[in-house]
């Protein structure tokens, strides 16, 4: 740990006396200066800390960056001492005071979590090699699309200031989190310390420490850039080549996860000139035996995702790095980068389900509760045939929307497009023909499917077993997207 046990529960003392918690802040600070912070701009949050009481020094030092005097600090951080907080790297001297050595942040309702600070608050100082990543977009990602259902043990791979495993606690009954990194751990074991949490915590590269153990839930937001394969900074760079990191946990899948069990995980894929990225990202699951979903969130050219990356660690003024990163690209034909979540279940069936798709759409959070909800679709459709999905009843999903383009002719409107749309969740857009809208449109769940197709054969002069027989893929792809959802008692 950054701090000897007596130090971080002196810590927690000191947070929880001053109120340094979200709400606390935010209660201090009034809506105006809470939304400067978040923007980076500090002059509201200044002003309303001038009195260095211990919350409003804690806000100064911790939110705004501020240099402060060292009995300033003393008396906020008190009863831990300054002496164990700067041996920590908690603060660290500045000038002639003290300011923040590490960013801890107050997080969720009364959590708090520690990480380095970011490269973009220290420019000029390189970023350590094994710096611990704080709470940015892709840490949060996975933790919206983490299915937070109970289970038993729940592993977190690549665990950084530990925000994963304090989210899987809420919901296992015991979590293990490992890192490569024996400084990332120090922070991990401090962050669960400090929250009255216990996790095993594991050294060791990927699945390595956990060999031969499975886990009912898996997550992972892996060092997951590609390239080269160069490692300088242990948050980004796997040290494998390309996307083989994506790859390198789908095979170890099979063996980490008890039946049943699910692993979500971030990764980076890429597009290569003349291949199907679909392709490639299906290809890792192969063999596996999992269900498998997806879902490509971002897409990146190469020239913007180089500069992404080494703006990250502060280097985006290093040409040769530069050069060398678009050169393996090139080198590669690799066109673009896909982002996305991967999230693979173990259901023991002989037949997996792979779905690889492109959901760059703006999808309503909480992610995690639609992938479950996935898993749950497709565990109905498996034991069905077309037979048994027709004698089901169905209703159309709450709010589903239908959306046309039609062209003014002589004869007025003719209908170019029928799109059935759902206007929450993964917002699906599916185009659709007249006997399928139709077919959606009579969904109220009082009809068996196979009834109310009947009814339809009648209207258009078709022979109801053929028009079942087209049905039956078309009824098992809009109970899998949720548009139709079978009606249950
Ligand atoms: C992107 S950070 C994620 C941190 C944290 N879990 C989160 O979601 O914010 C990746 C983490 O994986 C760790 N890591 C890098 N290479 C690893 C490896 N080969 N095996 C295990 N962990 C590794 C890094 O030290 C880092 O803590």
């Amino acid at each position: 740990m950054l701090l000897s046990p007596a130090g971080v529960d002196a810590l927690r003392t000191a947070l929880t006396r001053a109120g340094f918690t979200s709400n606390g802040i935010a209660g201090r600070l009034g809506s105006q200066a809470t939304g400067g912070v978040a923007r980076n701009d500090y002059r509201a949050a200044l002003r309303a800390t001038e009195d260095r009481d211990p919350l409003a020094t804690l806000i100064r030092v911790f939110i705004c960056d501020q240099t402060e005097s060292e009995a300033t600090v003393a008396a906020a951080l008190a009863p831990l001492s300054v002496a164990e907080a700067v041996a920590g790297g908690l603060v660290e001297r500045h000038g002639d005071g003290l300011r923040a050595g590490v960013d801890l942040e107050p997080y969720g309702d009364d959590w708090w979590v520690l990480a380095d600070v970011p490269a973009s608050a220290r420019p000029g100082r390189p970023l350590h090699s094994e710096h611990v990543l704080g709470i940015g977009g892709a840490t949060q990602t996975l933790i919206g699309a983490t299915v937070r259902r109970p289970v038993g043990t729940a592993l977190d791979l690549g665990t950084g200031s530990g925000v994963q495993a304090l989210h899987l606690a809420t919901h296992a009954d015991s979590v293990t989190a490992t890192d490569l990194s024996e400084r990332a751990l120090r922070f991990a074991a401090t962050t669960a310390a400090l929250n009255g949490q216990d996790w095993e915590l594991l050294r060791g590269d990927m699945v390595a420490p956990v060999a031969g153990r499975r886990f009912d839930l898996v997550v992972s937001n892996p060092p997951f850039v590609v390239g080269p394969g160069t490692t300088t900074h242990v948050y980004r760079d796997s040290g494998r080549v390309g996307d083989a990191i994506g790859a390198e946990l789908a095979a170890a899948a099979p063996g980490l996860l008890t039946e049943g069990g699910t692993m979500q995980y971030l990764a980076n894929w890429v597009h290569v000139a003349g291949e199907e990225w679909e392709e490639r990202v299906a290809g890792w699951f192969a063999g596996t035996g999992l269900d498998a979903w997806v879902i490509q969130r971002e897409v990146a050219d190469p020239m913007a995702y180089v500069n992404l990356w080494l703006t990250d660690v502060g280097e985006s003024a290093d040409p040769e790095r530069m050069a060398a990163w678009l050169d393996w690209f090139d080198a590669h034909k690799v066109e673009a980068i896909g982002f996305g979540i991967v999230s693979l279940r173990r259901s023991g069936h002989a037949d997996p389900v792979v779905r690889v798709e492109d959901l760059r759409q703006r999808v309503q959070p909480p992610l995690g509760d639609q992938v479950a909800a996935w898993f749950d679709r497709q565990d109905f459709l498996r034991v069905r045939d077309t037979e048994a999905l027709l004698a089901e009843r169905y209703r159309a999903a709450d709010g589903l929307q239908l959306r046309q383009e039609a062209t003014m002719g002589d004869e007025g409107w003719a209908v170019d497009r029928q799109v059935l749309a759902m206007p929450h969740g993964l917002r699906w857009t599916e185009e659709v023909d007249p006997l399928v809208l139709a077919l959606v449109g009579g969904a109220d769940g009082r009809l068996p499917l196979r009834d109310q197709l009947a009814l339809l054969a009648a209207a258009h002069e078709v022979e109801p077993d053929e028009l079942a027989e087209a049905a039956g893929p078309i009824v098992a792809h809009l109970v899998e997207r949720g548009l139709i959802e079978p009606v249950t008692g």
